[in-house]
C-alpha cells in the first residue's frame, strides 16, 4: 500500500504540472494529508482514504472532460499498478460520489468517501479557501465584487456549472454553505473555525470596499 500511495503522489504531481486554477498538486496533497488525519480520528480505512484523496481530481470535468464520466485516468493509474478490479471500482465509485453538485450534493455512501468529501471541502475554506477563490476568479477573468450582481443561493448542479458570478458571491453561493455539509465530527470542528475566519475576512472586505476607515 505504501508503494502504491507513493506512486499515486508521483502520478498527481505530473498530472497537475502547469495547473494554477486552484485544482493543483498542492490542493490534492492537502486533501490527502487532512483526509488521512481525519481517517485516523474516525477509525476509517486509511489506505482507501489516501487513494481516493490523491485521485479525486484527476478526472474532474473541468480539467479532463473526456475521462470524467468513467474516471479513466484514476482507473488506468490503478490498473497499471496491478490493483485488483474490486478495489478499483470502489475507489472510482467513491470519487464519483464526492464531487460537488450544487444543492444536489449528497453525502458519500462510505465513511471513507465522506471523509475525503470533508477534506476536499475544508480546502475551500479558511485562509487557503479565500486564496483559492480569488485565484479561481482571476483565472476566469471574474471581477472580485460588484454590489449590483446579487448571489444566487439555490442552484442545481446544472445551474452551478453554467453560472458566472463574482468571487465575493461565490462565498454566499457555496463557501458559507460548506460548514453545514460536513459529514464527520472532526470535519465539523475544523470547518467551524475556518468558516469563522472567512466571515471575518468578508466583513473586512466589504467595509474596506465601502471606503469605511
Ligand atoms: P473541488 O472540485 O475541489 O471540490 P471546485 O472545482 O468547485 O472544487 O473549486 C475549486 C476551487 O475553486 C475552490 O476553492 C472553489 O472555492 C473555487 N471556486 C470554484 N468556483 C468558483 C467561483 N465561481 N468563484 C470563485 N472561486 C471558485
Ligand atoms: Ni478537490
Amino acid at each position: 500500500m505504501k508503494q502504491l500511495i507513493d506512486n499515486a503522489i508521483t502520478y498527481v504531481k505530473n498530472y497537475f504540472q502547469n495547473e494554477s486554477s486552484g485544482h493543483d498538486y498542492f490542493h490534492t496533497l492537502r486533501v490527502y494529508k487532512v483526509g488521512v488525519s481525519i481517517a485516523k480520528k474516525e477509525q476509517a480505512n486509511i489506505g482507501i482514504v489516501a487513494l481516493v484523496a490523491l485521485l479525486h481530481d484527476v478526472d474532474d470535468f473541468k480539467l479532463s472532460p473526456n475521462t470524467s464520466k468513467n474516471k479513466d485516468n484514476a482507473r488506468n493509474f490503478l490498473l497499471s499498478n496491478d490493483v485488483e478490479e474490486e478495489l478499483i471500482d470502489l475507489i472510482c465509485n467513491t470519487i464519483d460520489e464526492i464531487s460537488y453538485k450544487g444543492k444536489d450534493t449528497k453525502p458519500a455512501t462510505t465513511l471513507e468517501g465522506r471523509i475525503v468529501q470533508d477534506a476536499d471541502r475544508l480546502d475551500a475554506l479558511g485562509a487557503i479557501g479565500v486564496a483559492r477563490a480569488f485565484a479561481y476568479g482571476g483565472h476566469h477573468n471574474r471581477v472580485m465584487h460588484d454590489p449590483d450582481i446579487l448571489p444566487n443561493q439555490n442552484m442545481t448542479e446544472e445551474e452551478y456549472r453554467k453560472h458566472i458570478s463574482t468571487t465575493i458571491n461565490h462565498f454566499y453561493e457555496k463557501l458559507f454553505n460548506l460548514k453545514s455539509l460536513m459529514n464527520t465530527g472532526t470535519g465539523k470542528l475544523l470547518a467551524e473555525s475556518r468558516d469563522n475566519f472567512m466571515h471575518e475576512y468578508i466583513n473586512h472586505f466589504l467595509s474596506e470596499w465601502e471606503g469605511v476607515i
